[in-house]
């Protein structure tokens, strides 16, 4: 079949209604599926520059390999179809997804209190472990985990616990991929230290961390918000913070750490919360500096936390 005859299909199937976000690279908007009788979905466009149909490529190659998984946004076609097998001419990558109804970080935004309950903590954040555990069982590291790139689904009759899905595999490692050391793909605010510092290594852990943080924003105390000067003094900024919250210190010219028992401390007094003695437990392993001891998503998902559940 000739490719413009493919092209004219996916744009004959997903008819384009309004744009709802807008990347440096992409446009998102919502559309219709007129092989599904018109059911809302969304059409995430991206512009055919050298750097984006790399991001696009690892888009689509990340989405075919987790499209049955749990708590992953679903893909529901792609175009142009011969994407992951030839070299393209510059033309727009288009994926159509299925809809949800907002990413995390308007959802958290629209809340009456500036956090949510604990146990709404727990329910987000289960179903987002859970997508993050499908990524690393296949060797996929997302790389910029943050709210924006998390969507939700508000409750339904028919689901009344609502749903969560981890999307945006732009920036995303795939397996047998390397990780260039000098360049850091999350939002500076949920940036794994090894990452900051530019060390060998980081891969799944880094996901981790940035789960960390994001645990911390949804119960409205954000910890790691670098937000200063220019690109590298904000990066000096970011890890100072980290270092003073993890209690890291230059001591004969290695560096040294207070440790989870520490950190359980400091968390406890900076989140100020009525504690939670599991709540803490879990940020301060997620929030572990040593990256190799850092908690994995299989070990959180087990943790004492989500035993409510
Ligand atoms: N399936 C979807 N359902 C509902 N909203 C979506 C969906 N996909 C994306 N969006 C909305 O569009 C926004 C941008 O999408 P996405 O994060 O995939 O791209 P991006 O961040 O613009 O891309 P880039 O990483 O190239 O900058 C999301 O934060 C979310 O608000
Ligand atoms: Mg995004």
């Amino acid at each position: 079949m000739p490719k413009r005859q493919r092209d004219s299909e996916f744009e004959r199937r997903f008819e384009k209604k309004s744009r709802i976000g807008e990347g440096t690279f992409c446009e998102v908007y919502l559309a219709e599926d007129r092989n599904q009788s018109g059911r809302k979905c969304v059409v995430k466009t991206m512009r055919p520059e050298d750097k984006c149909t790399d991001e696009a490529k690892t888009e689509v190659h990340a989405l075919l390999a987790l499209r049955n998984a749990p708590n992953i946004v679903k893909m529901i076609d792609y175009t142009p179809q011969e994407l992951l097998v030839t070299t393209l001419p510059a033309e727009p990558i288009e994926v159509a997804l299925e809809q949800l109804d907002m990413n995390l970080l308007e959802y958290l935004r629209k809340l009456p209190k500036p956090q949510m309950s604990m146990d709404q903590v727990r329910l987000v954040m289960r179903q987002v472990l859970r997508g993050v555990l499908s990524c690393h069982e296949k060797n996929i590291v997302h790389r910029d985990l943050k709210p924006e790139n998390i969507l939700v689904q508000m409750p339904t009759e028919s689901k009344p616990s609502g749903n969560i899905k981890i999307a945006d595999f732009n920036s995303a490692k795939l397996p047998n991929q390397k990780w260039p050391s000098d360049r850091i793909y999350t939002s500076l605010w949920f940036c794994a230290p090894e990452s900051l510092e530019q060390r060998e290594g980081c891969g799944t852990a880094a996901d981790m961390w940035a789960l960390g943080c994001i645990m911390a924003e949804l119960l409205g105390k954000p910890l790691l918000r670098a937000n200063t000067g220019d690109e590298k003094a904000n990066r000096k900024k970011q890890l100072d913070l980290i270092y003073q919250l993890c209690g890291v210190e230059m001591q004969h010219h290695r560096m040294m750490w207070d440790g989870v028992k520490g950190l359980k401390a400091t968390l406890a007094k900076r989140l100020d919360l009525a504690v939670d003695h599991d709540c803490i437990d879990l940020m301060a392993n997620l929030l572990c500096y040593d990256a190799k001891s850092r908690i994995t998503a299989a070990e959180a998902m087990k943790h004492p936390f989500f035993a409510k559940f």
